[in-house]
Formats: structure tokens, sequence, C-alpha cells
């Protein structure tokens, strides 16, 4: 993961890029670092932890140019020693790095065997004292050099004491951006454009080992084989505005109260009569085309897209399956050209997610990208791409972006139902979803009551998420969600699957949180809870007004508003995530940036 930035031109480079690793510590805060060239010499600070660790201590000399970097952990400890930028054996060139070099080893062991001793665990100082081996004056050439030997996925800004004037950048499979603004008088890199501080921008990404000498203003690019190209660039606005908490505790609480209005903004507009959404760029012959669909995502949005192809299964008709995205680019599809293959994701970013999305592509599929953040990879490689306009999602733990992009699955399958002809009712499905947002304000209101019962549940180590049809993958999302900010083990399964293994786990002192609003499996996920119930394992049920049989069944019961199977997971996840929380809250955890995670995975 890690993010990276450097800064070259009229500005102060140190105050640059302590904003921009600002907007990047949500790829990673393990350890934080700058380092620059003053006077012919390489100044570097860093620090272990997060970026206001850095700000105390931040002692450095006015910087001709800088880069800098904020790392999560691959290889190698968190520690100060493994902290970037990293400098080769004679202290000459400075190097941060995002990506992972898959061969580091056997290039580290030849490099020891030749005399370069090695002051860290990590596979990016192999980079820089390659580097420095193939350095005779030029460094896009020494770098060229090294690039040569490397395998894996990488971007590097690198920086050498004896060229204060230019900042080297190259990638390989890592986002990597290069901004000019428009008077030429400053030059910013960084692993998201959307960090970029100002108005607009010329931009350039960088692909396949491609070169740049960055200056201030200015920027030349060399392709692989080091020859100089001219690289169309694209003006990016860009809107970048402070994240502010807006009162909240939290970023992750602000984000789940934000749930009633993104809903709502992701309906605006996408439906007049049929469905449209006006950003695709995909005609219906194309979609009338498409036999089958394939949809990829992970975590959260993986979550989205098993919702996804019960929607697409129940509202449409429409063939649909769904992978994870790591399992996804290893396996041996049967994809054609009637494939579309959706991918989803609230960052455009998350690196497995884009090697099967570019696997799938080779089988001639075109692909869907279901995203939120613009500018971002996923949304430039795809063949057409559905906002989720949920706004910036700041807390690590994703919330309102998995609701948008429920609300987007359900428009996408209402309209292939229209598309297809099928029986089902669109105008009555969509007047229902316009509801969700009133119901999930009604929840909101009662917040209250899921802290105390959070509370009551805080105490607990182990649990076991249940759900039946749309009420499993929510159950899933819920248990994530718990695991990510509360570090509890968190197990969910289909209420179906207990008896086959789980429920040999269970008894007084491991909970099961069951998610019953699914009306078609209501009957029996009440027989599956008179099980668990037998068993003496504590059970908090949220389910709809109407199953008041829940009352006799589990210790606490949280009610939601009644609707239909399909949309019945939005009230859930809210309470899900509600319950996740206040638990987390309760056993003082860092709810915002949970410990070993980062908002956007960039590595495999
Ligand atoms: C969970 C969470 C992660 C992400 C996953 C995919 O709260 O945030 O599981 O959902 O890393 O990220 P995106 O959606 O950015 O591809």
């Amino acid at each position: 993961m890690c993010g990276i930035f450097g800064y070259v031109g009229k500005k102060n480079p140190i105050n640059v890029c302590m904003q921009g690793l600002l907007h990047l510590e949500y790829r990673g805060y393990d350890s934080t670092g700058i380092g620059g060239i003053h006077n012919g010499k390489i100044e570097i600070c860093k620090s272990e932890g997060k970026l206001a660790n850095l700000k105390k201590k931040l002692d450095l000399p006015m910087l001709e140019l800088a880069i800098a970097h904020t790392r999560w952990a691959t290889h190698g400890k968190v520690n100060h020693a493994n902290a970037h930028p990293l400098l080769d054996a004679s202290g000459s060139i400075a190097l941060i790095h995002n990506g992972i070099i898959e061969n580091y080893q056997e290039l580290k062991e030849n490099l020891i065997k030749e005399g370069i001793p090695f002051s860290s665990e990590t596979d990016s100082e192999v980079v820089v004292n390659l580097i420095a081996k193939f350095y005779k004056g030029d460094l896009a050439q020494a770098i060229h050099k090294a690039l040569g030997l490397l395998k894996g996925i990488f971007a590097f800004l690198v920086i050498h004491k004896d060229h204060p004037q230019e900042i080297i950048a190259t990638a390989q499979d890592c986002p990597l951006s290069i901004g000019c603004n428009i008077d030429k008088s400053e030059s910013m890199i960084s692993s998201d454009p959307n960090t970029f501080q100002g108005d607009s921008y010329d931009i350039f990404f960088l692909k396949e080992k491609e070169i740049a000498r960055v200056t201030s203003g200015c920027v030349e690019i060399f392709d692989q084989h080091l020859k100089s190209i001219r690289k169309r660039s694209e003006r990016l606005e860009i809107e970048q505005q402070a994240p502010t908490k807006n009162g909240f505790e939290h970023f992750m609480l602000k984000e789940i109260f934000e749930q009633p209005s993104t809903i709502r903004r992701a309906l605006l507009g996408r439906f007049n009569q049929g469905i449209f959404f006006e950003e695709l760029q995909l005609s219906n012959v194309f979609f009338k085309s498409i036999e089958n669909l394939w949809i990829l995502g992970c975590g959260t949005s993986s979550h989205a897209g098993v919702l996804g192809t019960y929607l697409m299964e129940d509202l449409a008709r429409f063939p649909s399956s769904v992978e994870i995205a790591s399992e996804a680019r290893y396996r041996n599809p049967i994809l054609s050209k009637k494939t579309l293959v959706i991918a989803v994701s609230q960052s455009g970013e998350t690196a497995d997610l884009l090697a099967a999305t570019r696997e799938a592509q080779k089988y001639g599929c075109k692909t869907l990208g279901i995203c939120n953040v613009k500018n971002s990879t996923l949304v430039r490689e795809t063949s057409g791409v559905i906002f989720l306009r949920a706004g910036p999602e700041i807390s690590v733990c994703s919330t309102k972006a998995f609701t948008a992009q429920l609300t987007v699955f359900i428009l996408l399958s209402l309209y292939f139902a229209n598309l297809r002809n099928t029986q089902i009712d669109v105008g009555a499905i969509y007047k229902e979803l316009l509801t969700i947002p009133a119901h999930i304000e009604q929840i909101l209101e009662r917040q209250e009551e899921i802290q105390k019962i959070a509370k009551k549940y805080a105490k607990f180590d182990d649990f076991i998420f249940l759900g039946r049809r749309y009420m499993l993958p929510t159950a899933q999302e819920s248990a994530l969600k718990l695991k990510e900010i509360s570090y509890a083990n968190a197990n969910s399964y289909a209420a179906g699957e207990l008896k086959h293994g789980p429920i040999a786990l269970l008894g007084p002192n491991f909970p099961v949180i069951a998610f019953c609003a699914n009306r078609q499996t209501r009957a029996k996920i009440a027989s599956n809870l008179m099980e668990v119930k037998a068993r003496q394992s504590p059970i908090f049920a949220i389910a709809p007004v109407e199953f008041t049989e829940m009352e006799a069944i589990a210790d606490d019961v949280f009610y939601v508003p009644s609707t239909i199977d399909p949309l019945a997971p939005f009230s859930s996840a809210v309470v899900g995530q509600l319950f996740a929380y206040y638990i987390a809250k309760e056993r003082g955890s860092d709810i915002d940036q949970p410990r070993n995670l980062a908002k956007s995975v960039t590595v495999e």
C-alpha cells in the first residue's frame, strides 16, 4: 500500500508534502517520513506511527525539493529504520516506494556479497542500492537499469544529492500521477491525483515502467526503453476539501449518519420512466447483447457484489456470479465478449480488483466500474462507470459506500429488468426504494438503543453473525465491521450452515447476532435461533417490526422498518454498522484508523 508524494516548485516543499501526506494517510499509517535536498546534502526526518508524530518532530532545514511517504508495512516491522525515505549506503540517493519487490531477497544477497551494507528489513532498500550501483551521473539512466532487474509492482520517487532540481518517478502496476499546474511553476507527484493542492492540473499517469524526470512545472517522460516520449496529459479539476468530522466524534459515525443523503444522491436523476445513468458510456444495444455478468470486488465491495447477484437474479432474471477479486485473478474463468464484468470499488485503486479486471479484459470482456472516487485507476481503465456519489469516505471502515453500492445495484437490476422485459413492477420497487432513506433516518434517531445493546455485548471476544438470503451478505458485512474496528473474532455463516459445524462453538460466552429481516426465510431463521438458544448463546436479533415472535427467542431485539426482501439489507446493515461502532468505542479502539489496516489496498 503506502502513499507517496513529491514536490518541486516555488512553494515550501515541506509544507506542500505534509499537506499531501495528510490526504494520503488513508493508504497506511504505520510510519511517515519526508526527505529532500539542502546544500548538496540529503536531509530526512521520519517517525513511527501517524503523521501527527512526524509533525511534532519535524526539524528539517529549507529544502530545494521534497519527497514524502506514509507506510503500510509489508516487508519489515513497523519501526524507524524501515520508515521511508530510505537512503543508499553512501547517503547520496533517497527513495520512497509503494508496492512490493518480489525478488528482493535474491537481489539483496547479491548486493551483500558485493559489500553493500543494509540498515532496514525492507524490500525498498534493495532498490535504492541497486540504483546507486548503476549511477554514473544520470539518475534516470540508473533507475532504468535497476528496473530491468525488478519483479513485482511498484511506484518510486527517487532523488540524488547532486540533482537538487529533479525528482525521478517510475511505476509498474501501482498508481502514480504527476501534475503540473497551469502556469507551469510547480510539479507534484502523488499516488492519488486527488491529493494535489490547487485547482487544475495537467496530469500524467505513469505506467509500464515509464520513467519521468520531474522538475519545477515540467515533466520529461521516457518509455521502458528510455526513449523520450510525448505522453498526453489530462486536465483535471481537483475538488479537494479538508475532511471534517462536522461535530461527530469519528468520521465513521459521521459517514453512517450521512447515509440517508448519500442514498438519495445515488438515486438523483436516475429514474425517469426507465433507469438512466448519465455518466455511463455503454449503449442499450451493448447491454442487450450481454448474456451474463461476472461481479468482482474485495471486502465490503464484494459483499455488495453478492447482493448484486441476488438482485440480478430476482429482479432481472439475469445470470450472474460473483467472485472475490484476489481469487478471480488466478481463476480460469469461462468468459466471452457476451460477459459483462462489473468491478465494484469505493476507492477504485484496490490492486487485486484492478488485476482481476485487467485479466477479464484479456478475454475481450467489456468492464463496468461501480466506483466512488473520480480520477481513480478503475474509472480510467473500465469501459464504463457508474459513480456512487457518496462523497469522500475517510473512515477506513466502509459504511456509506456500501449502501451506495447497494443502491446502484438495485438501479442496475431494474435497468436490466426493463431491458429483459421481466414481469416485475419496476416502478413499484423504485417507489419502495425511495422510502429507504427515511427508514435509515428512523434507525439513526434510535441510535442510543443500539449503543445500549452494544455496551452489553462489548465484553465478548467471539461472535457468530447469522443470516439467510439477503441477510447473509448483510451479516457478513456486519461481522467484517465488528472485526475491523473492535478486533473481536466475528465469524459469519448462513444460518442453515450452523448445524454443519459452527454450532460446536456456541455457549454462554459466544453470542449470536442474527439478521432476520428476510421475509421469505423468517420461519427458518426462527428455528435456527431456537437451536442457538438451546446452547445458551446470548442472541441479539435485528428483525422487522412485524416479527414479534423474536421477543420470545432473542435476548435483545432491535426492530427495523419493514420492507421487501431485496431492500431489507439497507436498514439491517446500518444497525450492524452502529453495533460495531459502539462496541469498538466501548473497547477503546482507534475507530477511524484501526490497527494493521489502510483505506486503499494497493498491494496484492
Ligand atoms: C471494510 C473495507 C474493506 C474494503 C476493501 C475494498 O470496511 O473498507 O474491506 O471494502 O478493501 O476496497 P474498495 O472498495 O476501495 O475496493
